[in-house]
């Protein structure tokens, strides 16, 4: 009796097999290009992030500045903080890092606190290192400076 199950079971695992590979089709064709849905390609490498500690230009005048080096183990929980260890009031000093600007100890009605704002704490919300790597997918993004150039050509 057991082995007629097993002998069951097998058929039946061979018939999914079967199945599986006629509705197998091809993978859109996204950000990684060929093979099928079914398919585990290899991922490519992951590029390196920049870290020229040269900062970057902001594209316009509220853009939270991206990360110029890297942050590899820098952690950030409730208990601590790595990237305050650095750009905090207290620390900046020591460490001449830039310092997070006042907006980082302000409440939400604008008060300015002695310490980080909670809404401020976790940096990586909003700043983000680069990678060494053309863009993935074309864009025709401008920086508010392009944007006023053209307007101003504008009839
Ligand atoms: C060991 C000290 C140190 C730590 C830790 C550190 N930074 Fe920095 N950071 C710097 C220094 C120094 C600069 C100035 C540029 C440079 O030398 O890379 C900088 C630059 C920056 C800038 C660019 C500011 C601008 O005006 O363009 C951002 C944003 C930044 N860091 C965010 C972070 C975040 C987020 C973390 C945590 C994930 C972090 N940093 C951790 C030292 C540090
Ligand atoms: C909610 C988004 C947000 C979070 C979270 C945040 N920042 Fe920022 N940060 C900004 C914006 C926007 C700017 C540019 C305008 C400004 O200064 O407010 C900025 C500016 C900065 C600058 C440049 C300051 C200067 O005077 O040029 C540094 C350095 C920085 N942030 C570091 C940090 C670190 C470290 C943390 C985590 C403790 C952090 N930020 C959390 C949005 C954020």
């Amino acid at each position: 009796m057991k082995k007629h199950l097993l002998i069951a079971a097998c058929m039946g695992l061979l018939s999914w097999g079967a199945v599986a590979e006629s509705l197998d089709a091809p993978a859109p064709d996204g950000r990684r290009l060929g093979g099928t849905i079914a398919q585990e390609l290899q991922a490519e490498e992951m590029p390196k992030v920049e870290n020229k500690d040269l900062k970057r230009e902001r594209n316009y005048p509220e853009q939270p500045p991206t990360i110029p080096h890297k942050i590899d183990g820098y952690r950030v929980d409730t208990n601590s903080n790595k990237c305050l260890s650095c750009h905090s009031r207290s620390t900046a000093a020591k460490s001449q890092a830039p310092m997070i600007s006042i907006t980082h100890y302000m409440d939400r009605d604008g008060q300015p606190l002695a310490t980080v704002s909670p809404r401020r704490y976790f940096c990586e919300q909003c700043h983000v290192p680069q990678h060494e790597t053309p863009a993935a997918i074309p864009n025709t993004f401008k920086n508010i400076d392009q944007v006023l150039e053209g307007g101003a050509s504008q009839p």
